[in-house]
């Protein structure tokens, strides 16, 4: 990434609180250091729980691999003890994970894919796949008429910010007048665990999600009165063809998730490729010229610059890793940002190559048995997304002065704030 999202203020020590502000805008040399010196990190923070971050890309293997040791559910859980993780306790997500039910939760035996997991894949069935293609290059290149123009953009706000949301608000059936509101609810769209965030973004985070609710039950409840042709309409008919009534709750877990789970990352996604394109330029001439490099491009981003940073599980019994002994009910964080970049999986980890042989190999989706859903989708507008805007601009050239490469404040998601652009149509070439 170029130099203002890699420079860090601070030098990294094995007494660093993860996450900090200063991690926020660059984590990779505190992930070298772990690497070098611990690799399972117990991160002092006195939360009440002990929390472990992990930096190989094995050991992110190994727990995603092992969900009888290690569970997603971290809301709800029960330990062997008799203890409940606290619904307000470490662990608890700031968004989407409502306690119950859904897709986070594990089933029992554990081991065995949540049935939740079956319905929230409806939009992704491989028949429904092959229309989206169409869709998002629809949708790129109404965004793209919207700028081309005045040779120069805002891509985040007025490209990777908006594809996703639009693309999804047409995969699912909701409406234009949506476009909006789903937008507004994806800014600032916190995630994972409550120790990261201000009681303010908290709270604001409850009120988003209160409307999100709101309007997603509306939306639920008016195809279940009329079905329309559409993959909402198709979920309720999944789910009440399986448990033989409607359940309201579980349909907007689903919904809430489907709806927004790709809204920031698969926004990151794009920004990060695009400011990984502007630092390499030769690799972006590579591309325009042999679009089919596009999908080792794809994958190569995600794993230099993974959106989702970790993703967060909670160990079921007393173990041990690389020597250090992990007690039940300890948080770990799996580091998919530090994990892509193992020089023990990928040589020259650091370095950006379009035409790296093992890229799809990187874990910024997860693996195991709660691999995203939408990764399908995501790369596909990933794909779509940048052939359609490489199809039509060209001299692509960042505008220093009203740009802002500093990652943007979370611990959870990583991207770049804002990356302006100038640029010459092609099609006035
Ligand atoms: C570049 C874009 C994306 C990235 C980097 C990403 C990353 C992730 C990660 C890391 C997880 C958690 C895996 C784990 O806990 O092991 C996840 C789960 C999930 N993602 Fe994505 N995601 C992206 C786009 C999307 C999109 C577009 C959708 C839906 C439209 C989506 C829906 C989901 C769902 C439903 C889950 C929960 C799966 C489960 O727990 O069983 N994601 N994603």
């Amino acid at each position: 990434m170029l130099s203002a999202a890699t420079e860090s203020t601070k030098r990294p020590s094995l007494s660093t609180v993860y996450p900090t502000v200063d991690l926020n805008r660059c984590p990779y040399p505190f992930y070298e250091l772990l690497r070098k010196e611990r690799p399972v990190y117990e991160i002092p923070c006195n939360s009440g729980r002990p929390e472990f971050l992990l930096v190989d890309y094995d050991d992110l293997l190994y727990v995603s691999h092992h969900p009888e040791l290690f569970t997603n559910d971290v809301l709800g859980f029960t330990l062997p003890s008799g203890d409940v993780v606290a619904p307000q306790g470490n662990g608890q997500s700031v968004v989407l994970n409502p306690p119950g039910y859904g897709l986070q939760h594990d089933t029992n035996p554990p081991g065995r894919a949540n049935p939740d997991r079956v319905l929230a894949f409806t939009p992704f069935k491989p028949s429904r796949l092959r229309a989206y293609e169409p869709l998002i290059a629809r949708v790129a290149d109404e965004l793209i008429d919207g700028f081309i123009h005045q040779g120069e953009a805002d891509f985040t706000a007025d490209f990777a910010r908006p594809l996703p949301v639009v693309t999804i608000c047409d995969v699912l059936g909701l409406s234009r007048d949506a476009r909006p509101r789903m937008l507004f609810w994806a800014a600032g769209l916190a995630s994972g665990n409550v120790r990261f965030y201000s009681a303010d973004q908290i709270a604001v985070q409850g009120r988003k999600n209160a409307e999100l609710q709101e309007f997603l039950d509306a939306e639920l409840c008016a195809r279940r009165d009329h079905p329309r042709d559409d993959v909402l309409s198709e979920l309720i008919q999944l789910q009440v063809e399986r448990d033989g009534h409607f359940d309201l709750g579980l349909l907007r877990h689903i919904a809430a998730f489907l709806a927004l789970g790709g809204a920031k990352t698969s926004a990151h996604m794009l920004a990060s490729m695009m400011a990984l394109l502007l630092e390499y330029p030769d690799q972006m001439t590579k591309l325009a010229a042999t679009p089919l490099r596009m999908e080792g491009f794809v994958e190569e981003s995600l794993r230099l610059e993974a959106p989702i940073q970790h993703v967060t599980r909670l160990a079921r019994v007393d173990t041990e890793l690389h020597g250090v002994k992990i007690p039940a009910g300890s948080i770990l964080y799996l580091s998919t940002g530090a994990s892509n970049r193992d020089p023990k999986k990928f040589v020259r980890a650091t370095g950006f190559d379009v035409e790296r042989q093992n890229a799809r190999e990187q874990v910024a989706f997860g693996i195991g048995l709660h691999f995203c859903l939408g990764a399908p989708l995501a790369r596909l507008e990933g794909r779509i997304g940048m052939s359609r805007l490489l199809a039509r601009l060209t001299d692509i050239k960042l505008v220093v002065g009203k740009s802002d490469l500093s990652n943007i404040e979370s611990p959870h998601f990583r991207g770049p704030r804002r990356i302006r652009i100038a640029f010459r149509p092609t099609d006035l070439i």
